[in-house]
């Protein structure tokens, strides 16, 4: 009889069928992108690390692939690849590629009027800042080119109207190149995160840190009185999704008001949960909102707002200099093509009703993998946050940073990435994150789901 000792129990998965699964596919990779291997092996010389930004070298496959052209939810490669692109250029593009409304206003504003930075306002400005009242809730908006941009000065002006020196952030999250937050929760305590590039300062001395969903923590960090503000996103998207359990969101917000911080939700991921993002999907309240990536379809722009009260604080604060060189502000900021662009996106592209058809085809892309893990007995789990819906190697739903940061597997993710990239999918090489745009079909959603369970079966064979 064969010694089965060794073999995966179902829904288990052997490593040595894995590894021989990835060489397969990597060399699939090499054979499908000839061009892209050789632009890359050419661009070295003065690129660094060859590519244009350094996350580029993300791809599984050893290379990046050439962009050629992408319309909508399609993406091209320089050797002529067609993909269906779930990735979105993680999240700047969730408008689609180049939609038409904003490649016409760009080039009304760029070419026919001219002057896309000038640093004067253009009218389009506070038509943007109105809607994003609606729509979010803070009444007082200001513009920045990046959502990393709009947290620094959020959080400047946090400390500014609080007087107190720390924030505080949930482990596993990310908003940015924000100094403050490169931080996570440890079982020794709060500690700079692993890689953390050149840090100004030990974060440790300028951040409180918590895991999500623990209201105990929040309110024991919190009880310190220093903390000038909560920095979150409603439901963690960085380390797979995290979604907040009932009532958590709540007591977040009775807790920062009785402790005295002020609230900020940054928004440039969730945005995916509707038209207001969670904030307006959940009915929340913060004090803040920031957003960037995706809202001027593809033309760099962020925004924070205030509510009223704040805004009228700051602007009444003689100490705060806000319109020179007080550290909040940026030359490009605001700029008029970034404003023309937002707002032919929010007119335009990512309306209410767009939002609807988003939605819809995210919940068939997660009833299908659904569908997949269930039938194969694989012990992982999909969840979906509106447009956004993202597979993690857990067969519970993790609650906090740490339980997803521990269901992550490398391999497995090299593996499906390049198994999906090779048959024509593109996902976001951070983890297993799609995205819908306004152009993704049904059918795209159903493509996935057949080669996903196409992958599946081999892994499980
Ligand atoms: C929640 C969140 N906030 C802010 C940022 C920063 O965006 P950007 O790199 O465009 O500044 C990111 C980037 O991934 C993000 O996920």
């Amino acid at each position: 009889m064969p010694d089965r000792s060794t073999e995966p129990a179902p829904g288990q998965i052997s490593r040595t069928r894995l590894a021989g699964l990835i060489g397969r596919e990597r060399a699939e990779y090499r054979r499908r992108h000839p061009r892209s291997a050789e632009a890359f092996a050419a661009a070295g010389g003065h690129l660094l690390g060859g590519v244009p930004m350094t996350w580029m070298r993300m791809w599984s496959g050893g290379f990046p692939l050439y962009l050629a052209s992408a319309s909508g939810a399609r993406l091209t490669d320089i050797d002529g690849n067609e993909f269906i692109d779930f990735c979105l250029g993680d999240t700047g593009a969730m408008a689609g590629h180049s939609p038409a409304a904003v490649r016409d206003a760009v080039a009304r504003r760029f070419g026919e009027l001219g002057g896309s930075t000038t640093m004067l306002p253009t009218e389009d400005a506070a038509w943007v800042a109105g809607e994003l009242t609606r729509r979010f809730g803070p009444t007082h908006w200001s513009f920045t080119l990046t959502a990393t941009d709009a947290n620094r000065w959020a959080i400047r002006l946090a400390r500014q109207l609080t007087g107190r020196p720390k924030i505080l952030v949930y482990s596993h999250c990310y908003h940015g190149s924000v100094d403050e937050a490169f931080i996570l929760a440890t079982p020794h305590g709060p500690a700079s995160r692993e890689g953390n590039v050149g840090a100004p300062v030990d974060p440790v001395t300028t951040t409180r840190v918590v895991e999500f969903n623990d209201a105990k923590a929040l309110d024991t960090e919190l009880g310190y009185g220093d903390v000038a503000a909560v920095l979150m996103e409603p439901a963690l998207t960085n380390i797979g999704i995290v979604l907040p359990e009932p009532g958590y969101l709540e007591k977040v917000r009775e807790l920062t008001s009785r402790h005295g911080s002020l609230l900020i939700n940054d928004e440039t991921h969730t945005f995916s949960a509707g038209p207001g993002g969670c904030t307006r999907a959940w009915r929340l309240e913060p004090d803040i909102v920031t957003i960037g990536k995706s809202i001027a379809g593809g033309i760099p722009a962020g925004a924070y707002g205030l509510t009223a009260k704040l805004a009228e604080r700051i602007l009444a604060d003689e100490s705060a200099d806000i319109v020179d060189a007080g550290g909040v502000g940026g030359t490009l900021a605001g700029n008029a093509l970034s404003v023309a662009a937002m707002r032919a996106t929010l007119e335009h592209v990512l309306t209410d009703a767009a939002f609807e058809g988003m939605n819809e085809v995210a919940d068939r892309y997660t009833a299908g993998v659904s569908d997949v893990l269930v039938s194969r007995s694989l012990p992982w789990t999909i969840t979906q946050l509106g447009a956004r819906a993202e597979y993690r190697f857990c067969s519970q739903r993790p609650r906090t940073g740490g339980e997803s940061a521990a269901a992550a597997d490398t391999d497995l993710d090299e593996y499906l990435h390049l198994y999906l990239v090779n048959r024509g999918i593109l996902l976001t090489p951070f983890h297993n994150m799609a995205l819908m745009c306004p152009s993704t079909t049904l059918a795209d959603a159903d493509a996935h789901t057949k080669i996903f369970a196409g992958a599946a079966d081999e892994l499980l064979d």
